[in-house]
């Protein structure tokens, strides 16, 4: 492939702003932020395509950086540190200087960060997700058409940050005392949701929806590639079904899926059976204190019809907020009807070697780590057209 003058942009937690802590901080407050080892690891990868790579903290800083080292494009893994879009704020800049960069825009990133605001849309697409109320004061009388256990988190989060065991709510005044502490230690609204019993689901996905006549030729091209690929695994160009497993328990074929240019993962299950101690939940407590808690299961051991269902919902989700190149989605399977439920969408979902779940996915795929991080370098770069084929 052509080489490039690569910025990596990213919001490193040794960067963070030296804010006055108080007794009320909370702990988990910049846990959505870079380590030194995953930035390392996005760099290593990169430059092993042969591209040119300028590592840059997303701050102040960054326009004079790109105005002075005038990259191609940008990789942005920016999460930023202030104010209700702050992953959108790096992408804003980026359109404004006409710079291009991996992942989603700021209209999706925006929406994305917001929890609420994400299942609005996707209620508007009739995408299953729990129902739902926000606070902001605290003091809003309950919607009577929600139905205890109930579940509050931080509406304007991710990486787990301000979910514990305390979120899952049973009584009216668990909930009350839940919402304020919330409302108070993480200063935003809380939503809050039916807490949904049953398994723990998240899908990644790369590429981007194309229109129907391009994907002929863009299947062609994915068969052509491979067929170079000596070591692929069994592939499907069509959405087809496939859990990974057959039915005498032995690890069968990974399936993939495609639809239109994206490449659905197989999905990852968390297990948190291993966790005698810690609530079943994928929150601060596990992600950043206790990642190999819980067991992870991919492919996860569904049925061809929850494995396909769950396909199709990602790729629904990621078109309804109308993402670029990658994301995640989260799902709990109702324990009840067996419907998976869309928690949330993460289109700048963590990409840490070893660690994150979209590598762990990816990883099941056949894909390695740096061939992730270069197919959603590759992915944007045909976005903007900038590869010949
Ligand atoms: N409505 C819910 N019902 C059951 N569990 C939930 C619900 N919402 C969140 N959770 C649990 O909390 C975790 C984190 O919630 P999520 O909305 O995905 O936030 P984050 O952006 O921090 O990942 C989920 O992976 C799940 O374990
Ligand atoms: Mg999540």
């Amino acid at each position: 492939m052509k080489k490039f003058q690569v910025a990596l942009l990213y919001s490193m937690f040794a960067n963070a702003p030296q804010e006055a802590a108080d007794e009320d901080t909370p702990w988990d407050k910049w846990n959505e932020l870079d380590s030194e080892g995953s930035v390392a690891g996005y760099e290593r990868a990169l430059r092993e395509m042969g591209h040119d790579v300028i590592p840059l903290e997303g701050d102040h800083t960054l326009i004079a950086n790109l105005q002075k080292y005038k990259p191609d494009i940008c990789f942005n893994t920016c999460e930023g540190h202030r104010g209700r879009s702050r992953e959108a704020q790096v992408p804003a800049i980026l359109d404004m200087l006409g710079i291009p960069y991996t992942g989603s825009g700021v209209m999706s990133l925006a929406i994305a960060l917001d929890k609420a605001m994400t299942k609005r849309v996707l209620q508007f697409y009739s995408i299953p997700t729990p129902a739902f109320q926000v606070f902001v004061t605290g003091n809003e009388p309950t919607d009577p058409r929600l139905n205890f256990p109930l579940f509050a988190k931080p509406s304007l989060e991710g990486s787990g940050i301000g979910i514990m065991a305390k979120s899952i709510c049973r009584t009216p005044r668990e909930l009350r005392e839940q919402v304020r502490y919330l409302l108070h230690a993480y200063k935003q609204p809380v939503l809050v949701e039916e807490f949904i019993e049953g398994r723990e689901i998240t899908t990644g996905i790369v590429g981007n929806l194309m229109p129907r006549g391009s994907w002929i030729k863009e299947k062609k091209r994915l068969e052509a590639e491979r067929a170079l690929q000596a070591q692929s695994v069994s592939a499907n160009l069509e959405p087809a079904s496939g859990n990974g497993h057959s039915a005498n328990g032995k690890k069968a074929p990974v399936r993939e899926y495609y639809y239109s240019g994206v490449r659905v993962l197989p999905p990852l299950e968390i297990d948190f059976s291993p966790l005698k101690d810690t609530a079943p939940l994928y929150g601060s407590e596990i992600k950043h204190n206790n990642p190999w808690g819980p067991k992870y299961l991919c492919p996860a051991p569904l049925s061809a019809k929850l494995t396909s269902q769950i396909g199709r919902w990602t790729v629904a989700t990621f078109r309804a907020l109308e993402c670029f190149d990658f994301a995640r989605v989260d799902y709990r399977i109702r324990e009840s009807d067996n419907l998976p439920m869309v928690i949330e969408i993460n289109p700048l979902a963590g990409l840490t070697e070893g660690l994150s779940d979209i590598v762990i996915e990816a990883n099941a795929a056949g894909i390695s780590y740096s061939e992730l991080i270069n197919m959603i370098l590759e992915t944007a770069l045909r976005r903007y057209g900038m590869l010949d084929d």
